[in-house]
């Protein structure tokens, strides 16, 4: 008897079924069309793809723990997941049609990694990401490290991006080749996990570690703040060398994150927040209203986090270069690209959804910016020839940007590119496989900003 697919699966759910001792379940991350409140309180509920809730559940585990998921997937198409910043061997990186194939609806994955790293990371769709992260999948995963900073609170906030009616219904124009060319879809509605904004109330000179994370598709978050003394001590999960002075204003550009320990300092009737710039004012994400203080000062300044047991970047001096040239979108002049191993005029490449080009291929190229060995270190210049900024994002390496032969950034594993600049990053090759490198806007990669990395 021919077993179809169908057949397996139903058989391999029974099974699943039946109590089995001394082995607990493997927990699910389960994504499916649910209805929720998601402009404030007010308005009418949303129907959004979620893993339940919004965002996802936070997964916070211990460094060196193992993380152990199992997809199901409740969705009408096919999708994955993928841990967005961590360094994991290539079979668990969760991208379709690259790594795995995309799990068809009602089938499953068992996802299974060692936690290498400790911070501030995410997990999102790998397929249809403009799509799936657009209607909301996304969730927060943190990493804790063993000697962590002493905080009286310590919270994720997943910012995303909708384009709402006032209604509540989610305006359904993912591809949309005008959004596609210019910025991305960008929203016109930001949630600090899943709610209009955040409110605490908490003692005067309480510290707090807040680990923003912009899940949006296409908005890079400009966030201001009020009545708060602190310091950012990590970017993309990795600790900053030490410390550094809260800027006026935090940029995250798309799939971005920051930690900040914060102390509650606002005085009178004056709260403590954290405000979203839009247009000539901030929408406030996430309000501290202070109440009477438990301590007399602040706590004093935070040491460095530890750092994490990443490979040192090696010799940049003797490392190899592998130009990243970045063409296309509106205003951006290019007259052809490959596409599918074909050299065409951009006429032909729009009919396609395509209007990017990294190094003259627009979409996934069958041969890899560049092969490197492991334990290899790659520079990578990345030369944005467009007029619009992008975030640059490499899977399974984190990287540092690189000033000549000197590192001159944090680790981190994406760089925000502004238009008409230069930016050169390095890595140090791990773990073999075909990696990803390409824009976290969703709509850029999905339009042409898709290339990889080969280890071998
Ligand atoms: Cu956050 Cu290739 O993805
Ligand atoms: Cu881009």
């Amino acid at each position: 008897m021919r077993l179809t697919r169908r057949t397996f699966l139903g058989s391999a759910a029974a099974t699943l079924a039946l109590p089995r001792v001394g082995h607990a379940a493997v927990e699910e991350l389960r994504p499916s069309p649910v209805n929720l409140q998601i402009l404030p309180p007010d308005y009418p509920t949303t129907d959004v793809w979620g893993y339940g809730g919004m965002p996802g559940p936070e997964i916070r585990l211990p460094q060196g723990a193992r993380l152990d998921r199992r997809l199901v997937n409740g969705l009408a198409q096919p999708t994955t997941i993928h841990w967005h910043g961590l360094r994991l061997p290539n079979a668990m990186d969760g991208v379709a049609g690259v790594t795995q194939d995309s799990v068809a609806p009602g089938g499953s994955f068992d996802y299974g990694f060692d936690l290498k790293d400790a911070g501030t990371y995410w997990y999102h769709p790998h397929d249809r990401s403009y799509e799936q992260v657009g209607r909301g999948l996304a969730g927060a995963l943190i990493v804790t490290e063993a000697d962590a900073p002493e905080v009286d609170r310590d919270e994720a906030l997943v910012l995303q991006d909708w384009r709402m009616q006032p209604t509540g219904e989610m305006v359904e124009d993912f591809g949309a080749l005008h959004d596609m060319a210019h910025a991305g879809r960008i929203g016109n509605y930001v949630t600090a996990n899943g709610q209009s904004y955040i409110a605490r109330d908490l003692p005067l000179h309480a510290r707090l570690r807040l680990r923003l994370i912009n899940a949006a598709s296409a908005r890079i978050m400009q966030i201001v703040h009020s009545g708060f003394a602190g310091w950012t001590v990590a970017e993309d999960g990795h600790p900053l060398e030490a410390p550094v002075a809260l800027p006026d204003v935090l940029v995250l550009g798309p799939g971005q994150r920051v930690d900040v320990i914060v102390d509650v300092a606002a005085t009178g009737d004056a709260t403590a927040y954290l405000g979203l710039i839009e247009g000539d004012s901030a929408a406030v994400l996430y309000e501290v209203t202070p109440t009477s203080a438990e301590r007399d000062a602040a706590l004093a300044a935070p040491a460095p986090l530890p750092p994490n047991p990443l490979p040192p970047l090696g010799d940049l001096a003797a490392a190899r270069a592998a130009e990243v040239r970045i063409e296309g979108g509106a205003m951006g002049g290019m007259t052809a690209a490959r596409a599918d191993g074909v050299e065409r005029p951009m006429q032909d490449l729009v009919e396609m959804g395509l209007v990017w080009a990294l190094n003259g291929a627009a979409g996934m190229p069958d041969a890899p910016i560049a092969t490197v060995s492991p334990g290899e270190t790659l520079r990578m210049p990345l030369i944005n020839d467009t007029a619009w900024p992008h975030v640059m994002h490499l899977h399974g390496h984190p990287f540092r940007v690189i000033d000549g032969d000197r590192p001159a950034g944090p680790w981190r594993d994406s760089v925000l590119v502004m238009p008409d600049t230069r930016t050169e990053i390095a890595f140090r090759a791990e773990e073999p496989g075909d990696w990803l490198f390409h824009c976290h806007m969703l709509d850029h990669s999905a339009s042409g900003m898709m290339h990889w990395v080969k280890v071998a």
